[in-house]
This record gives C-alpha cells, structure tokens and sequence, in this order.
C-alpha cells in the first residue's frame, strides 16, 4: 500500500474574530509538542479575515501548521464584489483552499463546475484543492450514496491532472453526519473513502490514485479519531465543530499518543 501522508484540517467555518483566532492557534499550539506535528501535516482553515494574523504567528513562532482557506474565486481579479481570489490567498502562504465543501453546495448554489472552476483555478496557482464530496440522508437511505460521490468526483475534476499526488486531496464528507454529531461508522467511512479512491482512478490513473489522501469529514472527534484514522483508505480528517476548541483539535492531531 501507498505510504500516504496523514492530513488533520480544521474548517473553522464562520467563526472567530481575528484576535480570537490568535488565541485559538497560540492554545492549539500550546497543547500540542513537536512529536505531535511529525510525519502528518496540520492545517487550519480560518474565515478569510482571520488568515494574515495566523500567517504572521505561524511564521514568528515557527508553528509547523499550514494555512488554508475555505474556499475562493475562480478569476485571478476583476470586478467580483465580496470574493477572494487565488493569487490573494497565495500571497498570504495558503497552501490549501477547500472546494465545494456541502455549505457552498446546498447554501452558496455551488455545482460540480462552478467547484470543478475553482478545483481548475486552485492548482493553477500551484495551491491544493481539498475537494469536498458526499451524498445527503436521503441520497444514502435510497442506496446512492456511491452514485452521487462518483458523479460529484467526475464533474468537480473534469480537465483536471494531478501530476504530484499531494496537490490533490479528496474529503469524504457525508453531509448527514457534518455538525450534527452522527458520524459515520469507521465501516462505513472506509467503505466510502475506497469507493472515492476507485473513482479517482478511473479519472487520474490507478497509481495516482493509490498515492492521493482522502480525508474523513463529519463529527470527527478526540473519540472517534483513532477508529477513523486505522482504516486503510482513511489518510486524514477534516474537522469543523471541534477544530474550534483547542483541546479537542489537539487531541485530535495528537491521536498518535500514548494515552494512560
Ligand atoms: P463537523 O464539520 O466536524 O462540525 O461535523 C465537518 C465539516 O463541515 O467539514
């Protein structure tokens, strides 16, 4: 099997202020040691407001966390009234850029190509998408779970090539089980994450695909994290609800630890 890097995300999503995101990163940091950080990357995903306070904490402390934003404008610039370009966000060390996360889908009119635009618009400026699939309650008790997650993976990867497996990072994130603490079982999870792998090789190729992380979204906490990450295609998590306590992402980043 691949030998994946683990990738632990925190989608803060509309919370925190930029003072309190200072505070939020220097407790993070404060809980977690160096051993913690070693062979997986960190990444945290502020409100937009939040990411050049962190940039300029993560670069005077050291911190071996990575920035990333929640999503992005596809055009460079241009006359697009409240939105945020790829360039501006390269400019402040984003390295990864969430795409058609289930909020923009459902609440932002997000389809498969306006998010395949923004997968497009992300690694041309060499940043990496972490796109974000998963099917409904109603999707998933009519048996079409794999159905849905396939045709969100052929239209938001349409034209795209991977050429370094890390550029691409895939998030299976049931949207049944984002925010209302129901997760998936580790069963189920691996079940899907190997689903979304099968896939990823009819479109980019089978060895690209063994070598690309998939991520497990939806109610990921310190309790679950360690059933999730033993699953063979679960290479890493994205967490909303408790990527806002610092104890918890901590735990969670730390799940490698000896516990007594
Ligand atoms: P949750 O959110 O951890 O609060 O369920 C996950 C997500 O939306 O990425």
């Amino acid at each position: 099997m691949a030998d994946r890097l683990p990738i632990i995300a925190g989608n803060w999503k509309m919370h925190r202020d930029h003072l309190e995101a200072i505070q939020l990163v220097q407790k993070l940091a404060y809980h977690l040691e160096g051993d913690d950080y070693a062979g997986q990357e960190v990444v945290l995903c502020p409100p937009f407001i939040a990411l050049r306070s962190i940039q300029t904490l993560i670069q005077s402390d050291g911190l071996p966390m990575k920035l990333g934003a929640q999503t992005c404008h596809h055009e460079d610039e241009g006359a697009f009234t409240g939105e945020i370009s790829v360039p501006m966000l390269e400019r402040l060390d984003v390295e990864y850029v969430l795409a058609g996360h289930s909020e923009r889908r459902a609440m932002f009119g997000e389809t498969d190509e306006v998010v395949n635009a923004k997968v497009q618009a992300i690694r041309s400026h060499g940043l990496r998408p972490i796109l974000c699939v998963g099917e409904s309650l109603e999707q998933r008790e009519a048996g079409r779970a794999e159905d849905v997650v396939t045709e969100q993976l052929r239209g938001s990867l349409a034209g795209v090539t991977v050429s370094d497996p890390h550029d691409l990072v895939v998030a299976y994130e049931p949207v049944w089980a984002i925010g209302t603490g129901k997760t998936a079982t580790p069963d189920d999870a691996q079940q899907m994450c190997a689903a979304v792998r099968s896939e990823l090789g009819s479109l980019l190729g089978q060895p690209t695909a063994d070598q690309l992380r998939i991520q497990y979204g939806g109610s990921v906490k310190p309790g679950n994290i360690r059933a999730l990450m033993a699953e063979p295609d679960v290479d890493g998590v994205l967490v909303g609800g408790a990527s806002l306590s610092s104890e918890d992402f901590a735990l969670i980043v730390a799940h490698r630890r000896e516990r007594g």
